[in-house]
């Protein structure tokens, strides 16, 4: 089993056939109605400088994927955590911590005074985890327009 020392987070910069097979292992364990994505949507993401998308590996394995969305508007840098997802297997070893941790790590050097996620309340395991990391629930109203 994973111990916290045996987990490395690092950013993918190229899309290998592990990435892709990782991934349709991954995706999911997030979403049942989005597919994972193939190479073609994996090349986009690692070539753009919206997004940063990192992966947690335990020995030979990819366990765990984040992606980091960054973009400028008037009011500043702002920045997202998207599609955090953790492997069942080695879930509770704080997996999910780094790959945070990590892309807090890049907004702030990107400029981003704060990042921003959602999670639905459903997601305890999920809620639980961005708690304890200290973000903080703000009143907003979220709204989505379903094209
Ligand atoms: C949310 C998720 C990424 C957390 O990853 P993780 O590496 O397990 O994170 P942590 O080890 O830091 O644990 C987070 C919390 O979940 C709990 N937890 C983790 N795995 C668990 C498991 N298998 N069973 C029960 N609880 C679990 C932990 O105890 C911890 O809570 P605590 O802070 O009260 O101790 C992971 O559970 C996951 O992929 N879930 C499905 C996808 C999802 O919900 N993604 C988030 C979208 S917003």
């Amino acid at each position: 089993m994973a111990g916290a020392a045996e987990i490395e987070v690092h950013e993918c910069r190229a899309v290998t056939d592990e990435l892709v097979e990782a991934m349709q292992r991954l995706i999911p364990q997030l979403s049942s109605s989005n597919p994972p994505p193939g190479r073609t949507e994996l090349e986009e993401i690692v070539a753009s400088g919206a997004t940063t998308l990192f992966v947690a590996r335990h020995r030979d394995r990819i366990v765990g994927a984040l992606t980091l969305v960054a973009f400028r508007i008037p009011t500043g840098v702002r920045t997202r955590i998207e599609d955090v997802v953790v492997d069942e297997a080695v879930r509770g070893r704080r997996v999910g911590e780094r790959l945070s941790e990590a892309a807090l790590e890049t907004a702030r050097r990107l400029g981003a005074r704060s990042t921003d996620l959602t999670s639905r309340p459903s997601r305890e395991a999920a809620n639980r985890l961005y708690a304890r990391m200290g973000f903080e629930q703000r009143e907003s109203s979220v709204y989505r327009y379903t094209l």
